[in-house]
């Protein structure tokens, strides 16, 4: 288990003030000046070093991705870092405490970020529904111009970088990077074609990096105590410290930080008191948000948590939001109930998406009910096929993976409800393999 003076976040779960002052008593903006004298180069380097990999989902090399940028930006065209924390992935609360609870550490990540890529400002996009995390996030970025910390000579560095705090409206899809810039530059947060990708063209066609809320908050602490440090934890290729966000049928759900590739056992019983009604009653787990496949129960009791171990079960681990169902869960309603969040946020761009989401979930609601013909299990199938891969983003994939995680793994369970409906003999069993 992960000691406390390992953790990043010392302030997760607010028991102290999230204000400037108790903020640097935690260690926050500690001579950042120090860490911007290393100059951007020494900094990426640090962070490709440290082996940390993007927490928005993909899993992207961060350091790798800041070094895309223009090391000359040309003149009119500045470069932008920004920052997602649009957290709308159903299971996904981690960006959330750390907007509430220790902004400092994102604010000043922010200016450690932008100046390692050049940038001339960072845009902080906060979904719609965080009100009260917005509300924070505003204040603490006053606070830090307020201290020097931002603005003109930002930190006594002689760099000027100024932090803009932006609030979405509500839709998953503004998440999407490419959709997220439309939204900031004012328009339909509509995904864009890549290429071109946005270190080349990206926020008002500038050069631009769209970076996680926690990949952003960690780099300070990465570049005070050194990339060794965080590469010392997690198996190689899946470094260092990570949220998870444990939800669902466990004694006590919660978020917590913990070394990458901690057993999912481990992480259950020490950190959420083990699976309500205990193991045997464990169904399956969505171990990565509610985009990646179900993970049934035999094999997800030795689960290592990390990028290349969830890989390996044919699943992921996205944000790392830990959706536990017990067997008292009606799996196929779970599922479909996911279908239907997919066809809602679907921008309707892609043919594929627009009409399969809406497909799937139908076709998805009638299985629940049992209302269908064993033939279409297949048929579904083959239709996830159609929208996964062939569409401008990956909200398509999203919306089939659930259902292909399903089919997968529940089958015994869809025939039995089709054969239970038409009269059939219907094996009671809830089967998994
Ligand atoms: C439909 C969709 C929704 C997304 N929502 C989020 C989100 O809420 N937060 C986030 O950080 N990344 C989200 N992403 C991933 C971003 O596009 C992007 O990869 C990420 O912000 C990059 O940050 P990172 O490299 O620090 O992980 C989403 C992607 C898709 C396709
Ligand atoms: S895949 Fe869906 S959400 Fe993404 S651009 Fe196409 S229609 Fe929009």
């Amino acid at each position: 288990m992960l000691e406390d003076k390992d953790r990043i976040f010392t302030n997760l779960y607010g028991y102290q003030p999230w204000t400037i002052d108790a903020a640097m008593k935690r260690g926050d903006w500690d001579n950042t000046k120090v860490l911007l004298d290393l100059g951007p180069d020494a900094i990426i380097q640090i962070m490709k070093d440290s082996g940390l990999r993007g927490r928005g989902g993909a899993g992207f090399p961060t350091g790798m991705k800041w070094s895309f940028m223009p090391k000359e930006p040309k003149p009119g065209k500045p470069n932008f870092l920004v920052i997602n924390a649009d957290e709308s992935e159903p299971g996904s609360c981690k960006d959330r405490e750390i907007l509430r609870h220790d902004p400092h550490k994102l604010v000043e990540g922010a200016l450690v970020a932008g100046f390692a890529m050049h940038a001339r400002a960072a845009y902080i996009y906060v979904r719609g529904e965080y009100i009260r995390e917005a509300e924070t996030l505003f204040a603490a970025v006053a606070e830090a111009y307020a201290k020097g910390f931002l603005g003109k000579n930002a930190c006594g560095s002689g760099y000027d970088f100024d932090v803009f705090v932006h609030r979405g409206a509500g839709a998953y899809i503004c998440g999407e990077e490419t959709a997220m810039l439309e939204s900031l530059e004012g328009k339909k947060g509509q995904p864009r074609l890549k290429p071109p990708f946005p270190a080349g063209a990206g926020l008002y066609g500038c050069p631009t990096t769209v970076n996680n809320v926690e990949s952003i908050s960690v780099a300070p602490t990465i570049l005070r105590r050194g990339a060794a440090w965080f590469s010392s934890f997690g198996n190689e290729n899946n470094r260092g410290t990570k949220l998870f966000q444990i939800s669902g049928h466990v004694n006590r759900p919660c978020v917590v930080e913990e070394s990458m590739s901690i057993p999912f056992r481990e992480l259950i019983e020490k950190h959420a008191g083990g699976i309500r009604g205990g193991w045997d009653n464990l169904l399956a787990v969505i171990p990565g948000g509610s985009s990646v496949p179900l993970v049934p129960a035999a094999q997800m009791m030795d689960a290592v948590m990390d990028y290349d171990g969830l890989r390996a079960l044919g699943s992921g681990l996205g944000t790392a939001a830990v959706i536990v169902m017990d067997k008292s869960t009606d799996i196929v309603r779970a599922i479909s109930r996911i279908s239907y969040f997919y066809k809602h946020e679907s921008c309707g761009q892609c043919t594929p998406c627009r009409e399969g989401t809406g497909w799937m979930w139908r076709v998805m609601e009638r299985l629940r009910e049992g209302n269908a013909d064993i033939s279409e299990i297949d048929m579904l199938q083959e239709v996830t096929k159609q929208v996964e891969g062939h569409t401008i983003c990956a909200l398509g994939d999203a919306a089939a993976w659930p259902i292909q995680g399903l089919i997968r793994h529940f089958r015994p369970e869809i025939e039995r409800r089709i054969l239970a409906k038409q009269g059939g003999a219907a094996p009671l069993a809830v089967a998994a393999e």
